[in-house]
C-alpha cells in the first residue's frame, strides 16, 4: 500500500514536471526504468563524474526507494568529494512526511476540526451588552488570529457564534451558544471580526434596564466566561440611576410563569389580573401584557416663517419605562388631550415612529398647512394591545414674524452733558399688534440699520393697545450711533424695518470752564451784620457773554471756591435764582449756613439744569458782636 501511494505521488510530480517540460533524457530514462537493476545500468556511465549529475537524479533514486543504488551513489560521492546531502535529505523528508500523514490517517477523526467553546468577556450599559469573544479556550492563552466562515445567529434571548480557526497545527471549530438573561433586538445588534484574534459584539437589549447577570440560568457555570471589568467601569456611570431587575420573560418562562414588568415578578398566567396595567396573559412571549401605560413627550420648533404653515423635526422623547411601546403616533390635537378630526370624523395622524430607534424624529415637510382648529401636537404610545389614552402634548406655535413696525418713536435728551443722552423713549404701538410680544430698542447708524457693535439697548414688553416707554439712563451712545430704532419682535424674530428717531445731543450752558455761556465774575460787599452766622451784604455778578442757552443764574453759598473741575460739590445751600433779564444782583440778609466761605454763581439751561462749572468770590462772615459779648 505504501508503495502504491508513493507511486501515485511520484506520478503526480512527474506530471507536474512534464507540464514544465524541463525533464532531461536521463531523468526520463530513469523514470521509465521498471526496477533498480535497470536503473543502475542507465546510471552507470554517469557515475564517473558525479559533479555533472543533476540533483533530481539522486532525489528520484531515493523516492523510488532503490535503497542499494542510493547507498552506492552516496559512497561514490564521498570518493569524488561531491556533497549530495541536500538532495538526499530532501527526498527522505518527503518520504517520511508521506508516511507520517498515512499514520495520522489511521485516526478516524483526523482532518476534522475540533469543536471548542471560546473564551469571552462581557459588560453592559443601559441599552446594550458588549461581548468580546477570543478564539481560544482560555482567555489568557494564545489562539487563532482569525476565523473563517464566521457565523452569528441571534433570536429571542439566544446568541450563537461559530467560526473555524487554526492554531498550533490544529484545526478548531469555535462554537459559543449562550442563553441570555433577557431578550435582545437582533436587528439592532451587531458584530465584527475586524480585530485580530477576537470578535466584538454589541447586543441591543429589548428593554433598556440593568441585568443582574448575563445568562438566563443563575446556576449555569461557564468556566471561560469573564466580566469585562475595564469596560464595565467605564459604563457604570450610564447605569448609575438603574438598579438591577430580578426577572425577565425568559427567567419566568423557565418556571412556567409569565413576566409582569410593572412589579418585576413572575406570575401564573391566571394571575396577570394582578399585574398593574398589564392584565392580559400572553403565553407566547411569557408576558402579562396590555396597552402601553406611559406617555412620551414632544419638542418642536416651527422652521417655516409663513403663517399657518409648519415645517421641521418633531422630536419624541421616550417615556423612561417604554418597555412595551412599539410605536409612537403623532396627531394634530384640538386640545392637550383630544385629537383633531376632519369633516369626515377622521383623526388626523401626522406620522408614526418605531420606538426601537435611538432618535425618534418625525419630519414635517416644508410648507405643511396647519389644519383648521389644530392647537396642539399629541403623541400616543402604541403596541399590539392598543394605545395609551393619555398623550404627551405640545402647544402649537406657528412661527411667523410680526406684521407691522411700531407706529413711531420719540425721545428728548435731558442730559446736558456733551455726548451723553438720557431721557424717556416712547414707542407708539404698532398698527397690527398681533404676533408682537415685545419691542426691541437699538442704537442705529441710520434710520434703518443698527450700529455694528453694542446696538442693543433694551426689550420693552408690548402692552395691548398702548404706547410703551423705556427710561434711558445717562450714557454715551456707541460709536457711530445717530438714531434710536425700535423693532417689533416675537420669539421667532424681528419685523425687518424699525421705527426710528434721530438723536439730538442737547448740551447745557457752561459745560466747561470759561465758556461764553459761563457767568463772567462775581463780587460781594463786606458783611454789615456783626451777628455770627448772619449776613447783610450785596452780591453782584457779571452775566455770561452768550446767554442763548440760559434762562437764569443760580446763586449758592459755597464751602469752597469754584475750580477748573465740575464744581457742584462746592455748594453749601441755595440763595436765590436770578432770571437772565433781571439785574445781576442779590441782597444777602439773614442766616449763613455753617462752613460757608464763598458765594457761587452757576448758569442754568431750561430742562437740562444748572451748569457744572461756576464763578465764585470769598465771603467773610462779620462776627464782631459775638466777640464783644464773650470778652
Ligand atoms: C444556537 O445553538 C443551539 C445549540 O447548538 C441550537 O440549539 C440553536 O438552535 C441555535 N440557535 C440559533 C438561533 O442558531
Ligand atoms: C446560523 O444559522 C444558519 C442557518 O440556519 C446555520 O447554517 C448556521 O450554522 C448557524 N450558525 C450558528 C452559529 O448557529
Ligand atoms: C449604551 O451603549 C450603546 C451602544 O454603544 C450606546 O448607543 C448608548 O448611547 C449607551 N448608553 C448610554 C447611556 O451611554
Ligand atoms: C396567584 O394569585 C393567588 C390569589 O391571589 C395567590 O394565592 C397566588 O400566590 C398567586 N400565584 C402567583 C404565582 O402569583
Amino acid at each position: 500500500m505504501l508503495r502504491a501511494l508513493l507511486g501515485a505521488a511520484l506520478l503526480a510530480s512527474a506530471v507536474a514536471q512534464a507540464v514544465k517540460g524541463s525533464r532531461s533524457p536521463l531523468i526520463q530514462a530513469l523514470e521509465n526504468a521498471p526496477a533498480e537493476d535497470e536503473a543502475r545500468s542507465i546510471l552507470g556511465p554517469h557515475l564517473k563524474d558525479m559533479k555533472t549529475l543533476e540533483k533530481e537524479v539522486v532525489e528520484l533514486v531515493v523516492m523510488r526507494q532503490w535503497w542499494t543504488l542510493a547507498r552506492e551513489l552516496v559512497s561514490k560521492s564521498h570518493e569524488q568529494k561531491v556533497d549530495l546531502s541536500f538532495s538526499v535529505r530532501k527526498a527522505v523528508r518527503s518520504l517520511k512526511d508521506e508516511a507520517d500523514e498515512l499514520l495520522r490517517t489511521l485516526n478516524p477523526n483526523y482532518g476534522m476540526a475540533q469543536q471548542v467553546s471560546p473564551a469571552f468577556q462581557w459588560a453592559q450599559n443601559d441599552t446594550s451588552i458588549f461581548l468580546t469573544i477570543k478564539y481560544t479556550v482560555r482567555w489568557n492563552a494564545p489562539g487563532a488570529l482569525e476565523v473563517t466562515d464566521p457565523s452569528v445567529n441571534m433570536t429571542g434571548n439566544v446568541f450563537n457564534f461559530s467560526g473555524l480557526g487554526k492554531h498550533s497545527n490544529n484545526k478548531y471549530k469555535y462554537f459559543l451558544s449562550i442563553n441570555l438573561f433577557d431578550n435582545i433586538e437582533a436587528q439592532l445588534s451587531n458584530w465584527n471580526a475586524a480585530s485580530v484574534g477576537k470578535l466584538s459584539v454589541t447586543l441591543r437589549k429589548r428593554w433598556a434596564r440593568k441585568w443582574p447577570r448575563l445568562l438566563s440560568d443563575k446556576k449555569t457555570k461557564v468556566s471561560n466566561m469573564h466580566m469585562w471589568m475595564e469596560m464595565q467601569e467605564k459604563l457604570d456611570s450610564s447605569l448609575s440611576g438603574f438598579s438591577s431587575v430580578s426577572n425577565s420573560p425568559i427567567t419566568c418562562a423557565a418556571g412556567g410563569k409569565l413576566y409582569c414588568v410593572a412589579t418585576d415578578t413572575c406570575k401564573k398566567s391566571e394571575n396577570c389580573s394582578q399585574c398593574p396595567g398589564k392584565t392580559e396573559a400572553n403565553e407566547e412571549v411569557h408576558l402579562c401584557a396590555g396597552k402601553p401605560s406611559e406617555k412620551a413627550s414632544l419638542t418642536f420648533q416651527d422652521a417655516d416663517m409663513d403663517e399657518h404653515q409648519l415645517s421641521g423635526e418633531v422630536k419624541i422623547h421616550k417615556a423612561r419605562n417604554d418597555f412595551d411601546v412599539d410605536t409612537y403616533a403623532v396627531f394634530w390635537g384640538k386640545s392637550d388631550t383630544a385629537k383633531l378630526e376632519n369633516a369626515d370624523g377622521k383623526e388626523l395622524l401626522l406620522g408614526e415612529v418605531s420606538a426601537l430607534g435611538n432618535d425618534l424624529d418625525l419630519m414635517i415637510p416644508q410648507n405643511s398647512p396647519v389644519p383648521e382648529g389644530a392647537t396642539h401636537l399629541l403623541v400616543f404610545s402604541r403596541n399590539a394591545y392598543g394605545e395609551y389614552a393619555t398623550p404627551g402634548s405640545l402647544l402649537l406655535r406657528d412661527a411667523a414674524l410680526p406684521k407691522a413696525k411700531p407706529g413711531g418713536l420719540t425721545f428728548e435728551d435731558e442730559d446736558g452733558g456733551k455726548d451723553l443722552v438720557r431721557g424717556r423713549i416712547t414707542i407708539s404701538r404698532a398698527a397690527d399688534e398681533e404676533k408682537i410680544s415685545e419691542y426691541s430698542l437699538h442704537w442705529g447708524r441710520s434710520p434703518t440699520r443698527k450700529t455694528s457693535q453694542n446696538s442693543f439697548i433694551s426689550a420693552v414688553r408690548k402692552e395691548e393697545g398702548k404706547d410703551v416707554s423705556h427710561w434711558l439712563s445717562s450714557q454715551k451712545p456707541p460709536e457711530g450711533a445717530t438714531h434710536l430704532l425700535a423693532f417689533s419682535k416675537n420669539d421667532f424674530g424681528e419685523h425687518p424695518s424699525p421705527a426710528s428717531f434721530q438723536i439730538v445731543d442737547k448740551t447745557k450752558a457752561c459745560i466747561s470752564q470759561n465758556e461764553d455761556s459761563c457767568p463772567q465774575g462775581v463780587q460781594v460787599t463786606a458783611d454789615e451784620d456783626p451777628q455770627p452766622r448772619q449776613a447783610k451784604a450785596k452780591v453782584t455778578f457779571t452775566a455770561a457773554k452768550s446767554e442763548e442757552k440760559i434762562d437764569k443764574y443760580r446763586i449758592f453759598w459755597g464751602k469752597q471756591p469754584c475750580s477748573n473741575d465740575v464744581s457742584s460739590g462746592a455748594k453749601n445751600g441755595h440763595i436765590r435764582d436770578v432770571r437772565k433779564d433781571d439785574p445781576p444782583e442779590v441782597e444777602l440778609a439773614g442766616p449763613v449756613p455753617e462752613g460757608s466761605s464763598h458765594i457761587l454763581v452757576f448758569s442754568n439751561s431750561p430742562n437740562l439744569g444748572e451748569s457744572d462749572f461756576c464763578v465764585s468770590t470769598p465771603f467773610q462772615d462779620d462776627q464782631s458782636a459775638k466777640s464783644e459779648k464773650e470778652l
